[in-house]
């Protein structure tokens, strides 16, 4: 959009630039900028437009942008213009994900590089390597507490094994997630160091209190995210004589973001990474960027704004690198991390789909869809040009939070049901066979999430230690039906480290002082490579998932339907133990599959004229996709033994 005041500051701007900058070829950063930067200057200026250096602000802004895009090398700039033409690349139903910690899967960066053939066996294709920046030995929160964001930790590599591993997954059309670590920093970081030892200008990168006036006042709204090891948002500095605000770990503090500085530091590291050939980064946390006195502190509409700015600048200097929201939010609120609209306030074309993971375990733990259902159903539509990652398990621990609407209408009364969701995983609801644990019981509230592996929550591990063999059947097809939806929901599925050979929760972080307090540790585990070896040896727990697992992505990636279009209709099936959707191609519409999976441990029926009624006959022959054979059919009813699923075409 062309607007006379942001263009004549910005023709007064390009006068401005450092010589250096402007001797370089320059011509598709400035067609970049001169697209964006009504929408860049209008967010900027919303956010800082009040302060005096604001013009100031501006120039460096603009010099981080091109500095970064001079940075750029002429490889990523070739996928930044293919991924320009091609814009809905990342919206294939080619795509398969994993997520791991290097460490857990590897040895180190250089060991991960020579395990691409793994990922390649299983069809993954996007690996989200966890942190691995420069963080403290024990107060490191997984790696989520950075103390330098341009170092990689020398426990797991450096800049080159990065580069080659980023280089030998181009080469393989796969795609290397990372994360931006954008809401905290550790308190080891430089800046906070400096901050403690009374540096004015960094003490301006955090939000710090002579006294408790303000932190106080904070504390009346805001929820506390580790309430048994961290209670409260606020720690007492004693270098500084302030008090700090440290929303997740008392060692991780919050960036103020309404400095304009921290926004141009903080972007100036995205472009950064984007330029050592990172496909899609990670943003976490990013519900929490805006502080404001008499709110939770999250999901604020300068968060939003915050993050536009970030894409907008983004898409200036290399705009074929995609962010994933990592927003554990209400199901309202996450699809707001995708932006307003697909042109003018777009953020994030990825987030995480926290909604669907945490109603596939409710469905695991009622052995009906109920809320399933009724969840997805109220799921909002996303824009255009966005999509959700599908997931089961990740690192992190598994809250309940559905709508509480969604489970009224489910026929529960909310808190009772999640206290029964809490009991059944950490086995403690009669003879619930899940091992998994309580994370962070909030004495206030009353809530509580859990950790466990995937394994050992679908009762894996239960079976195996009682050698109860239809235990162990059943937790397998378990997880072979969670996967069936991630992979068939529209959207792009992450896996988790080792939940492909069923490895089960990993009790050794007990006894490492570093890990001990913090329980998700337990699904975090560093994967034998012996027993992986297993996938290859018939009769085993290992070869079952492996090989069902990489057959149905095998196939998801041969099934248009299953592209994320917005190309989805949930089904009422008049059976609370079933959940169905009908995926369809967006290009040509008759080519469908019925995806249908039953959570009961008895058989149901999917009864065809319940259905049907839709407009679309589903009476013809129908094949699985998956297995290449006819389900038992009776009259119109289709019958699913238990925890059974369907990928159903139909034909004639
Ligand atoms: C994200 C990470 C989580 C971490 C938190 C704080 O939610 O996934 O592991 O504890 O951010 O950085
Ligand atoms: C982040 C996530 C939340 C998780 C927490 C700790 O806040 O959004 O879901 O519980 O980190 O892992």
């Amino acid at each position: 959009m062309y607007e006379q005041e942001s263009h004549s500051l910005l023709n007064a701007i390009l006068d401005d630039l450092k010589p250096e900058i402007i001797r370089q070829d320059l011509r598709h950063f400035y067609t970049r900028l001169g697209a964006n930067f009504y929408a860049i200057y209008s967010l900027f200026h919303i956010l800082y437009g009040h302060r005096e250096d604001f013009r100031t602000q501006m120039l460096s802004l603009v010099e981080t942008m091109a500095k970064g895009y001079i940075n750029r090398s002429a490889e990523l700039e070739k996928v930044d213009i293919e991924r320009e033409r091609d814009h809905n690349w990342f919206l294939s139903q080619k795509w398969v994900g994993m997520a791991l910690y290097t460490n857990g899967f590897a040895d180190n960066l250089a060991d991960l590089a020579s395990k691409i053939p793994y990922f390649m066996e299983l069809g993954i294709n996007m690996v989200h390597i966890m942190p691995i920046l420069k963080c403290p030995i024990g107060k490191s929160d997984g790696g989520y507490a950075v103390s330098d964001f341009r170092r990689i930790d020398e426990r797991i590599g450096n800049l080159d094994d990065l580069a080659r591993i980023a280089k030998d997954f181009r080469k393989r059309d796969i795609l290397l997630v990372l994360d931006i670590v954008l809401n905290h920093t550790s308190d080891e970081h430089e800046w906070a160091q400096k901050a403690m030892r009374g540096d004015q200008r960094y003490q301006d990168y955090y939000f710090t209190f002579d006294n408790r006036e303000i932190p106080d006042m904070f504390e009346q709204t805001m929820p506390q995210i580790f309430p048994e090891t961290d209670p409260g948002n606020f720690t007492w500095n004693e270098d500084m004589q302030k008090w700090v605000m440290t929303v997740f770990h008392e060692y991780q503090w919050d960036l103020n973001y309404s400095n304009p500085k921290v926004f141009i530091e903080m972007l100036d590291i995205i472009l950064f990474w984007a330029n050592r050939g990172v496909d899609v980064l990670r943003l976490d946390a990013v519900a929490f960027l805006w502080k404001k006195i008499g709110t939770r502190c999250q999901n604020e509409r300068n968060a939003h704004l915050i993050l536009q700015l970030l894409k907008d600048c983004c898409q200036v200097t290399a705009p074929g690198v995609l962010f994933i929201a990592e927003a554990i939010v209400a199901p309202v609120e996450v699809i707001k991390y995708f932006g307003e609209d697909a042109i003018i306030a777009k953020e994030c074309e990825i987030a995480y789909n926290a909604t669907f993971m945490a109603l596939l375990w409710d469905g695991i733990a009622t052995r009906n869809a109920k809320l399933l259902y009724q969840g997805l159903k109220n799921l909002p539509n996303k824009l255009e040009r966005a999509t959700w990652l599908n997931y089961v398990r990740c690192h992190d621990d598994i809250g309940f939070g559905f709508d509480d609407n969604d489970v009224r209408a489910a026929g529960y009364e909310p808190y009772a049901h999640r206290q029964f969701l809490i009991d059944y995983f950490s086995g403690c609801f009669q003879a619930s066979p899940a091992r998994g644990e309580v994370f962070m019981r909030d004495e206030i509230t009353g809530d509580a999430r859990i950790c466990g592996s995937l394994a050992s929550l679908a009762g894996l591990e239960a079976g195996i230690e009682n050698n109860d063999q239809e235990l162990i059947d059943t937790a397998i097809k378990r997880i072979v039906l969670l996967h069936s939806l991630i992979l068939s929901f529209g959207g792009i599925p992450l896996l988790y480290n080792g939940d492909a050979i069923g490895v089960v929760n990993d009790y050794s972080y007990r006894e490492d002082e570093g890990k001990s307090d913090d329980n998700r540790w337990i699904h975090r585990p560093k994967i034998n490579w012996e027993r992986a070896e297993l996938r290859k040896k018939q009769g085993t727990v290992e070869f079952v998932l492996f090989n069902a697992l990489k057959k149905m992505i095998a196939i998801r990636k041969e099934t248009s339907a299953f592209a994320d279009f917005n190309n989805r209709e949930i089904l009422d099936t008049d059976n609370e133990h079933l959940l169905c959707y009908m995926r369809f191609d967006h290009r040509r519409p008759s080519e469908r599959v019925l995806v249908v999976a039953n959570f009961d441990s008895n058989p149901q029926y999917l009864d065809l004229d319940r259905i049907s009624t839709r407009g679309i006959n589903l009476h013809g022959q129908k094949i699985d996709i998956y297995t290449g054979g006819k389900p038992a059919q009776f009259g119109n009813r289709i019958v699913l033994p238990p925890y059974q699923f369907y990928w159903l075409s139909t034909i004639g």
